[in-house]
């Protein structure tokens, strides 16, 4: 059976991108393949949470998890953090990735533009903890959002470069994943670019914002005055709009717009109180969950150790091979 493995990191709620672009896949695949989900605290690390915010962020991802219907009987749900093993194939990776690539990844250009004043090394290295993650159970398929093409590309990069200085075929190469064959990039609500939580908070609906806090978000959505001639190219913010719908409502409600955009008769209310009611009803299931699942910590507490307990294994089983490729071994 080929094996998975996604994580998100520990930065707070999850949003509609995180779904669509993971989540959801993480929900299908488990049924089909040995998957392992993790939370990505090390990863967060990066942006110095306190140690308050840190905590309650890793919880908040594991609840999510649950709500959205991942099953720890079927795939392995743990924390980043509960398998160290991770951060010594991270270290063995690091001694064959170089600064020029590292530089040059679009991921820590746009960083180190938006934290100018924290342009640490464990930014730079980011991607090779993040092919530590992936390789650590030698896996082939990542359900992500097209935002990690690039970090799947390295990933394969430094296994390959690994295989080739060490033992041939060691490390499968892992590809991105979608259900839908497309990668795909959940566009915000504020005109401009993708959905996520740097961008503020106004411009991502998240799974757990109430219904009245959705339809007032997608309310205040960016659109413009309306198209003056019949098929008329959409400019970006509408076109957000419209790649939303296409992902949270059916086809026919999408084809109905997308027919009174091309003649000209579109009222940017009317699509934004589908597309709210269409949110509503699409995350209504995960959303109802959530609060049932956070206030059994118990329950949590055992998820995360049994995922520990599984992921520790196949972790250390890799990193055991691994050094005797190397030649670390004992006398
Ligand atoms: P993170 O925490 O930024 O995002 C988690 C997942 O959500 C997807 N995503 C989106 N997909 C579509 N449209 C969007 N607007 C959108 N926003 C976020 C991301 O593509 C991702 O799949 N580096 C990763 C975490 C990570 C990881 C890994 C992932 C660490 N190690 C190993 C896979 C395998 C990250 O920052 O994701």
């Amino acid at each position: 059976m080929e094996t998975v493995v996604s994580g998100i990191r520990s930065t707070g709620k999850l949003h509609l991108g995180n779904y669509y672009g993971a989540v959801q896949n993480f929900v299908k695949m488990q049924h089909e393949y040995n998957c392992f989900f993790f939370i990505a605290d090390y990863h967060s690390l990066t942006t110095h949470p306190t140690p308050e915010n840190l905590h309650s962020n890793v919880r908040q991802v594991v609840i999510e998890y649950l709500a959205a219907g991942i099953d720890p009987e079927k795939a392995t749900i743990y924390v980043q953090s509960d398998v160290p093993a991770v951060t010594e194939l991270y270290l063995y990776l690091n001694m064959n990735a170089y600064m020029g690539e590292l530089e040059r990844s679009t991921s820590f250009k746009d960083k180190v533009r938006a934290q100018p004043d924290n342009v640490n090394a464990g930014l730079l290295t980011y991607p090779v903890l993040m092919a530590a993650d992936i390789l650590l159970h030698r896996a082939t398929k990542v359900p992500v959002g097209k935002d990690q093409e690039q970090h799947l590309e390295m990933a394969r990069t430094f296994g390959n470069r690994f295989n080739r200085m060490y033992k041939n075929e060691y490390f499968p190469e892992p590809y991105a994943f979608n259900f839908s064959d497309k990668l795909v990039k959940i566009p915000g609500l504020d005109g401009r670019g993708k959905m996520g939580k740097s961008e503020g908070e106004a411009n991502a609906v998240y799974l757990s914002d109430p219904a009245e806090v959705t339809r007032k978000k997608v309310m205040r959505a960016v659109t413009d005055s309306g198209p003056t001639e019949p098929n008329s190219e959409k400019p970006d913010a509408i076109q957000n709009l419209f790649d939303l719908m296409n992902v949270v409502s059916s086809p026919d409600t999408y084809t109905h717009f997308e027919n009174l955009y091309n003649s000209c008769q579109i009222r940017y209310g009317d699509l934004k109180k589908q597309l709210a009611e269409d949110i509503v009803l699409a995350t209504a299931p995960v959303r109802e969950r959530i609060e049932e699942i956070a206030a059994n910590t118990r329950y949590l507490r055992e998820v995360i150790d049994y995922g520990a307990e599984k992921a520790n294994k196949s972790a250390q089983q890799t990193v055991k091979e691994v050094r005797d490729i190397i030649g670390i071994k004992s006398f």
